[in-house]
């Protein structure tokens, strides 16, 4: 086992910089996800730590040993893809011992090695099968499989559920996650999919343009999201952004914009130097707006709650959940999610609430968040 680090990792594509100055500790045995949306880096960053490809500046280290200028196999760690890639005419027997056959491991450490992974994945049963004779998800076990019985010092897993219906990608995610409960090996984990990313890491690295726009535990990313981007990419369904200005006024910040006018509490943000009012985005997440069937209409609210009325546009009935676009006056529609309700109705008005230390602010124009607490990118 061993721990992984990234300094100032860079890689250029001709005239692209596709991954920007990377520093990541992985420790020993700790599980990290890279997540970002198509093309932001993660493979390449992936990549690079197997060896598969030449930096363009920095190091990478593996178990305190400075790796950089190491060929793949000297690394010894092992990659999952996300296209299986075994081998059609071998059995999956075959197929796992394949690369300790190559290292002229000895027959009988064979034998143990692919018999001990098989009982890891559940899938002793399938030794004598061809990867034809295989479902999707009996595949990926094999692919992981292999990786295993090699003994890696670290995994690394470019989407290696993606192949899978969704169903039987939630089914390997929790397989996954107790694999490295069981094993404790360290493991990097790309992905694009936040659910995956929130569910599994240890800690995310949420990538966007080549950088690292955050990197933090699930919750803590989840809660305080360094900027804009990190804040729409982490949450199902989206934030609500509104855009307006704030400006500090009798002790309090007032924050307009989108038809809402409200105070927002001094101490939880920090404002850019200069006079204002600052363009601003006010962030609430839809979890957060409930129905407040006792909130006055108007919108500036009192004590610690928010309160803004607003117009049902729609229902989305998801079973446990209820989720409603609603209108607050000017065509914005909010999207609000609560515990499953029944009693709404399309074109109804209703007043929504949401407590004021659950809201955000974000500088429109760098996308930077306001929080006092938010964590250096
Ligand atoms: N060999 C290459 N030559 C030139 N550009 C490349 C090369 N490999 C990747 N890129 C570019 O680098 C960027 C990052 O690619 P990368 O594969 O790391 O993205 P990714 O985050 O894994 O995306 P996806 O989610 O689609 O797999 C992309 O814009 C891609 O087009
Ligand atoms: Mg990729």
């Amino acid at each position: 086992m061993a721990g992984i680090v990234l300094d100032r990792v860079k890689k250029r594509f001709g005239a692209v910089d596709v991954v920007e100055s990377l520093s990541l500790e992985v420790a020993d045995g700790e599980f990290v996800v890279l997540v970002g949306p198509s093309g932001c880096g993660k493979s390449t960053t992936l990549r690079i730590v197997a060896g598969l490809e030449d930096l363009t500046g920095g190091t990478v280290s593996i178990g305190g040993r400075d790796v950089t200028a190491l060929e793949p196999k000297d690394r010894n760690i092992a990659m999952v893809f996300q296209n299986y890639a075994l081998y059609p005419h071998k059995t999956v027997y075959e197929n796992l011992a394949f690369g300790l056959r190559l290292r002229k491991t000895p027959a009988e450490d064979i034998k143990t090695q692919v018999n001990w992974a098989a009982g890891m994945l559940g899938i002793e049963k399938l030794l004598d099968r061809k990867p034809r004779q295989l479902s999707g998800g009996q595949m990926q076990r094999v692919s992981l499989g292999r990786a295993l019985v090699r003994r890696p010092d670290a995994f690394l897993l470019d989407e290696p559920l993606s192949n899978l219906d969704a169903k039987l990608r939630v089914h390997m995610r929790e397989e996954i996650g107790l694999l490295h409960k069981r094993i404790g090996t360290s493991m990097i984990y790309v992905t694009h999919d936040q659910v995956e990313a929130m569910t599994l890491g240890d800690r995310i690295v949420v990538m966007h343009g080549g950088r690292a726009q955050q990197i933090g535990t699930p919750l803590n990313i989840y809660d305080e999201p360094a900027n804009r981007f990190v804040a729409g990419f982490l949450g199902a369904p989206e934030m609500n952004f509104i855009e307006g200005t704030v400006a500090a006024n009798d002790g309090t910040l007032r924050f307009s914009g989108g038809g809402i006018d409200v105070t927002v509490p001094t101490g939880r943000f920090v404002l850019p130097p200069g006079a204002g009012p600052h363009p601003v985005t006010l962030g609430i997440r839809p979890e957060h707006l409930r129905l407040d069937g006792h909130a006055a209409p108007g919108t500036v609210g009192i004590a610690d709650h928010i309160h803004l009325s607003a117009t049902v546009k729609l229902i989305e009935q998801m079973g446990a959940q209820t989720m409603m676009i609603c209108d607050t006056g000017d065509g914005r529609a909010l999207r609000v999610l609560s515990e499953r309700s029944d009693d709404h109705r399309v074109g109804a008005s209703c007043a929504l609430a949401v407590c004021r230390t659950r809201v955000h602010l974000f500088d429109t124009t760098t996308g930077t968040s306001l929080l006092n607490a938010a964590p250096l990118q």
